[in-house]
């Protein structure tokens, strides 16, 4: 799994970042926060990511999901704060081998161009199987696609 620490596959990451983020959320123009430190268990994300990066990827896995930051994240009641380098939430680590297979799957078989950009190509995204539902199972996903031909067929 190390690979994908791996420097060279760090503009999937980002692309995969920049696709999640246009899809869930509008354009806003936010100043660049650059990298303040401090992130204490990033194991697949680059461990020196800017927080603008950071903060668009998590709004773009909530997007994705249609879930809150605590559906992979416990707070600290004690402390009455999230606690967000916490690896409590099973949810966390299914994010992460999520996170690993997208890229994996963008770097393999969208990486058919051997131009220098191949790899910043990322066609699949969190939101492609998700689609705003938590578990994209067979079932969410064929009433999904029975709803939207029926809305076609009313407009059409
Ligand atoms: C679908 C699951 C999921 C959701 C929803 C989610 N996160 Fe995360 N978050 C993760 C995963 C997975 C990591 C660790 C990534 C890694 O290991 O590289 C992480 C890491 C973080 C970190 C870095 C913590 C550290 O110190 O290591 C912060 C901060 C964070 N998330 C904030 C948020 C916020 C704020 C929200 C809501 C806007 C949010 N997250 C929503 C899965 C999620
Ligand atoms: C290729 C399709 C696909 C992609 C891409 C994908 N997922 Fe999933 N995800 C699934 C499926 C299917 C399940 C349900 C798995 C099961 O039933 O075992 C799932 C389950 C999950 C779960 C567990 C939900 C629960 O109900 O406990 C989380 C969390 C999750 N995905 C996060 C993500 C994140 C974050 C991304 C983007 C980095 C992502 N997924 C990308 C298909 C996908």
């Amino acid at each position: 799994m190390s690979n994908f620490l791996n420097k060279n596959k760090m503009p999937v990451v980002l692309f995969i970042i920049t696709a999640i983020t246009c899809i869930g959320s509008a354009f806003t123009t936010t100043q660049s926060k650059p990298y303040t430190g401090g992130h204490k268990n990033l194991q697949v994300l680059p461990k020196d990511i800017s927080d603008d990066s950071l903060d668009m990827i998590m709004d773009g896995f909530k997007a994705a999901l249609n879930v809150k930051c605590s559906f992979c994240h416990v707070r600290n009641e004690a402390e009455q704060k999230m606690d967000f380098a916490s690896d409590e939430k099973p949810e966390k680590e299914i994010a992460r081998h999520m996170l690993r297979m997208t890229m994996d799957i963008n770097a393999r078989y969208f990486n058919f161009d051997s131009s220098t950009r191949a790899d910043t190509i990322s066609v699949v995204t969190c939101a492609t199987c998700h689609r705003g539902t938590q578990h994209p199972d067979p079932e969410s996903v064929a009433s999904d696609m029975q709803a939207k031909q029926a809305a076609w067929k009313k407009q059409n």
